[in-house]
Order: C-alpha cells, then structure tokens, then sequence
C-alpha cells in the first residue's frame, strides 16, 4: 500500500488529503468562494494570501482526521502546474518544506492529471485506455489516456472553456458566482427546447470546443428580448434561457466525446471537473453511452471540483513508479498535460 499525503491550491480551494492507493482516506477541501464571490470570480492576489491563511489548518486537519502517522505517509504530492502562479506556490512552499521536514519524497501533479485521477478514486477497478472529457473552469478537452502519465489531447478549448461560458452567462443572467450550479438549479425549472442556440463546432476539428460564439448568442438574445418585450432583467425568462444554454452545451460536449470515444474504439468515457458536475450533460452522456454501448464513469460531485485526493491519487501512481520530483522543481502557471513527465 502506498499512502501520500496531498496538497492543492491551483485556484480558489484550499485542499489537502490522505490517499492509500485508490481510497481516500481524510479529504479536506476550504472553498474561498464566498470571499471571490462580490468579485464575480477569482482575484489571483486574493486567493493566494487566502491560501497562506488556511494552508496549515487544512494540512493539520487532513493528517489528524486520517489517523495516520507520519511514518505511514510514503510521500507529499502537491499540483505544481498549471495555476494561479501566487496561489500555486503557496502549496507547493508547504509540499516542499513538509517534504524536508518529514524526509520525504515530494510528487509535483499536474492539475489536469489530478483530474483525470479523479475517476480512479470514483472507479478502483478502472485502467487505461479511456476517453476522458475534461471540463472545468479552464478546459473543455478530450484527453486519450493510452497509459499511466501517456495523454494525447484529441481536442481543446479554442476560446471560452465550458466553465467560463457558464460562469459568464450566470453573470450576464444575473446568477452570480460560481455560474456552473447556479445555472444547473435554475434550469431545473426551465424548458431547455425554449431557444436555439450555436454549438460551436469547429471545422475539420470535431473534438475542439468554442463556446465564446455560444455566450454572445445568449448576450444577444437577452438583448433582443428585453427590447422586444421592454423587459428588464429581472422579468426575462432566467429559467429558460439557462436550460437552453446549458442543454446545448450539454448536448455539443456529449455528441463530440462520443465521436471522439467511437473514433478511437474507446470502451470507456469518464467526464471529470467542475463541469461534469452538471445534471444535463451527466444525464445526455450517459443515455448517449449506452445508446453506443460505452461505458461512463462521472465522479462524485466533490471530487469534480478541485479537491487534493484526486491530485494525492496522482501522487500514488507517480509514486508506485519512482518517480518524484526535485525540491527545486518551480511552480509553473502553463504546462500541457503532454509536458507532465518533465516533472519527474
Ligand atoms: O474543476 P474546477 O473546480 O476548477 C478548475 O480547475 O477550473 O471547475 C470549476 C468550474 C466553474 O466554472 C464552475 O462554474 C463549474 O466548474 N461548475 C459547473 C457545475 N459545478 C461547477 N458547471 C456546470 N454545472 C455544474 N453543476
Ligand atoms: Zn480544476
């Protein structure tokens, strides 16, 4: 068994956990996102010095609420890249100085990875090859996982990522922040058929994502509507026009993994990120794999979203390889997830 202790802070979570080999065993997650919130999203400066305010805490409370010793803890993974630059190296400064203190071997994961590690806490008996959709606030991707640490990127974000898109129209709807389930508890009472909006296809990319077209449409039906009808804001139909959005997203990342998963003779498609938290592609994804005879694996609502089991997860497999990283390895705010083996 191996056991890491693992440390998050790319974005807006303040993290940190224990995992033995696929099982998490304490998880803690502090969210800032009551104090981003007035903002309408993340401030870079705000959410490092937050970090520094709940880093320690968070470690204490992961470590005491495991049980384990720190004999029992093989390893520190911490996300190294990508990432807000001044809230990255707050977690790494810990994962390095606890690495020292405690003469341990220190695991950089890149964020992505620690998503996609996500689906092998949801499924221990899971292994590559997959398809995995990867949709958070940042990426709309489709990554084969054709081994341990072996991605190739068969499609990206070309603007806007499926996160910043329902971020935006949340904002533009007057939802609030975070957009993603503000928008998925409103559309509950909406009907998603209402309006007809772009699905940002790509030509001669079938896997790519644009979703920026997709937000200006929302923008320009909000604004014909409220002249149509003199309607101000708060008498548009919200519900409507936020089930109608999020269907065609939706709708356009189910059909284009699915293409990308029978293309590649794929078996099994797992969606992680804050974005597969959503009920409408969670529910088209699913019918739509088993209309194909695919199988889907959706992670647990709180592993979706940014959490240090899922990077503690990574921290295990690179672990269990030997490989480990340099102390003097830097955070890095860009790395593609095809660049991860330069962390080891
Ligand atoms: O993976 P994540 O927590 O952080 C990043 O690495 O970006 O993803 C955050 C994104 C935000 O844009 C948020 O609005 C979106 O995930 N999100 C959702 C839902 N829950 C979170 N989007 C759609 N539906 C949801 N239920
Ligand atoms: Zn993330």
């Amino acid at each position: 068994m191996t056991t890491v202790l693992a440390i998050e802070t790319s974005c807006d979570e303040t993290a940190a956990a224990v995992v033995s080999d696929r099982t998490i065993i304490s998880n803690v997650v502090s969210s800032q996102i009551a104090i981003h919130a007035p903002y309408g999203g993340v401030v870079p400066e705000i959410a490092a010095r937050s970090h520094v305010e709940t880093i320690n805490q968070s470690i204490a409370q992961a470590y005491t609420e495991s049980g384990k010793t720190w004999a029992e803890i093989d390893g520190i993974a911490v996300t190294i890249a990508p990432g807000l630059i001044g809230a990255l190296m707050v977690g790494v400064t810990a994962a390095k100085t606890l690495a020292m203190l405690h003469h341990k071997p220190l695991v950089g994961v890149h964020h992505l990875e620690g998503h996609i590690c996500s689906a092998f806490l949801a499924d221990p008996t899971l292994e590559p090859p997959f398809l995995c959709l990867l949709v958070s606030g940042g990426h709309s991707s489709l990554i084969q996982v054709k081994d341990y640490g072996t991605y190739e990127v068969m499609g990206k974000t070309r603007d806007d990522a499926a996160g910043e898109a329902f971020d935006k129209v949340a904002r533009l709807l007057g939802l609030g922040y975070p957009g993603g389930p503000a928008i998925d508890l409103i559309a509950k009472t909406g009907d998603a058929k209402a309006f007809k909006l772009p699905q940002g296809k790509i030509a001669d990319h079938p896997y790519d994502s644009s979703f920026s077209g997709l937000k200006t449409a929302v923008l320009r039906l909000t604004e014909k509507l409220s002249q149509q009808a003199e309607l101000s804001i708060d008498k548009l139909p919200i519900a409507d026009l936020a089930a109608s959005f999020q269907e065609t997203v939706a709708l356009a990342l189910t059909s284009r993994t699915i293409k990308c998963a029978l293309e590649f003779g794929l078996q099994t498609i797992v969606a992680v990120g804050g974005v597969a938290a959503n009920s409408a592609l969670r529910s088209h994804l699913t019918n739509a794999a088993a209309t194909h005879n695919l199988n889907v694996i959706f992670p647990p609502l709180k592993l979706c979203t940014d959490n240090a089991a899922m990077i503690g997860c990574a921290g295990v497999i690179h672990l269990n390889k030997g490989e480990t990283s340099a102390m003097t390895l830097p955070a890095q705010s860009r790395l593609d997830i095809t660049q991860s083996k330069t962390l080891y």
